[in-house]
């Protein structure tokens, strides 16, 4: 029997398992708004056992976010782009596969190059913007500085993502995830390093914390009941006087008091060069923290050292969820896979039934080949 294919309630929302598809960024859209690329890739997604896939970093502005060709969730052509894609996801992928989108504004980390045009900043010609930030302080010494936001604009912020959290559940997603890591806006604010801020916006910790919750509490009460809400936080910064897995554990507690119903624990990302080097599952130990001090549905993700690792994260009560990026753009059916190698139960697709009939030569899965 194994635990990490059992359900799991992520508040209003039934997973049918406990693996998530990591959001990951695939510069692929045009004016924010979604391309055929995501049609097949969200079907991928949707088609590989995973209980839940969560859509890359979408910008809840032009300048939100991370490059040109980042998903947006702004305009209404936007919206109606996204809806397309979960449409066509929910009408031909595994009919339990649950479907997320991560709003995000990237702050003094947007405007990069696409990562095979890196080499420098990304040029006007190529689209580049002022990033925003709490605090004029570049990311890197490398990096250009942003703009300290003004209180009206911070104030926008917060709307934004209230808007774009109204488009995500009308476009048909079943959760929507805050990005609260990775060095982007929201850690900017929750972070020491990167606000400075001497008005309401920053100082002490809850300060530091009132742009985090304000964005939260609007995400909350734009989205109607039907839709998961959660969170990627930070359960480290892994710089000296930085955030810690304390901060990270307050932050869940916090969300789920303001009516969140899981976090996802990442950690790094918001100085440069900031992350030591790291090992399998090197989130694992401080999201089973978090989970212990807030009691909210936790997710681990980074370095997930294959099924048996997830089998036991999950098995060990350490976290409910397991979370892999990089393992499902190497094997789309990743969890069919790992649902078989821990003697689960899997289903691909009825449109690819004929893989698990009957023995073929070279199958991977051992259903079909005894
Ligand atoms: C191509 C790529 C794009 C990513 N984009 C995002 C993103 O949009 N949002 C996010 O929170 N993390 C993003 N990440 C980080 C992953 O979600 C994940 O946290 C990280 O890759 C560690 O998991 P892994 O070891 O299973 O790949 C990205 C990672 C990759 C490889």
């Amino acid at each position: 029997m194994s635990a990490l294919f059992t359900p799991v309630r992520i508040g209003p929302v039934e997973a049918a398992n406990r693996v998530v598809i990591s959001p990951m960024c695939m510069y692929a859209a045009e004016e924010g708004t979604a391309s055929d690329f995501h049609i097949q890739h969200v079907m991928r997604f949707a088609m590989s056992g995973a209980g839940l896939a969560v859509l890359e970093a979408t910008g809840v502005t032009p300048e939100g976010r991370i490059s040109p060709a980042c998903l947006g969730l702004w305009s209404d052509e936007n919206e109606r782009a996204l809806a397309r894609v979960v449409s066509s996801a929910k009408r031909w992928g595994l009919p339990n596969a649950k479907l997320g989108i991560q709003l995000c504004h990237a702050g003094r980390k947007g405007s990069t190059p696409l990562p095979w045009e890196r080499g420098g900043p990304l040029t006007p010609e190529k689209g580049a913007w002022t990033t925003l930030a709490p605090s004029a302080i570049p990311f890197g010494p490398n990096e250009p500085a942003p703009r300290e936001l003004t209180d009206v604009e911070i104030r926008d912020i917060i709307r934004a993502f209230a808007e774009s959290a109204k488009r995500a559940a009308r476009a048909g997603f079943d959760v929507i995830e805050m990005h609260a890591a990775h060095g982007y806006l929201i850690h900017q604010f929750h972070s020491p390093l990167s606000n400075k801020r001497t008005d309401d916006w920053g100082g002490d910790e809850e300060r530091r914390l009132r742009f985090p919750l304000a964005v939260a509490e609007a995400i909350r009460a734009a989205t109607p009941d039907h839709v998961a809400l959660g969170a990627r936080i930070t359960g480290t910064d892994f710089a000296e006087g930085g955030l810690t897995v304390e901060d990270g554990a307050r932050l869940a507690r916090e969300l789920k008091a303001r009516g969140f119903h899981y976090v996802c624990v990442s950690s790094g990302n918001i100085v440069a060069g900031g992350r030591p080097a790291t090992g399998p599952n090197f989130n694992l130990e401080r999201a089973a923290q978090v989970k212990r001090e807030s009691g909210i549905v936790t997710r681990t993700v980074g370095f997930i050292a294959g099924p048996r690792a997830a089998e036991e994260a999950v098995a060990s009560g350490a976290v409910d969820q397991v979370a892999l990026a990089r393992a499902f753009l190497d094997d789309p059916n990743w969890a069919i896979h790992a649902a078989e190698t821990l003697g689960a139960s899997w289903a691909v697709s009825r449109h690819y039934g004929r893989v698990g009939q009957g023995a073929w030569p070279g199958a991977s899965v051992s259903r079909a080949w005894p």
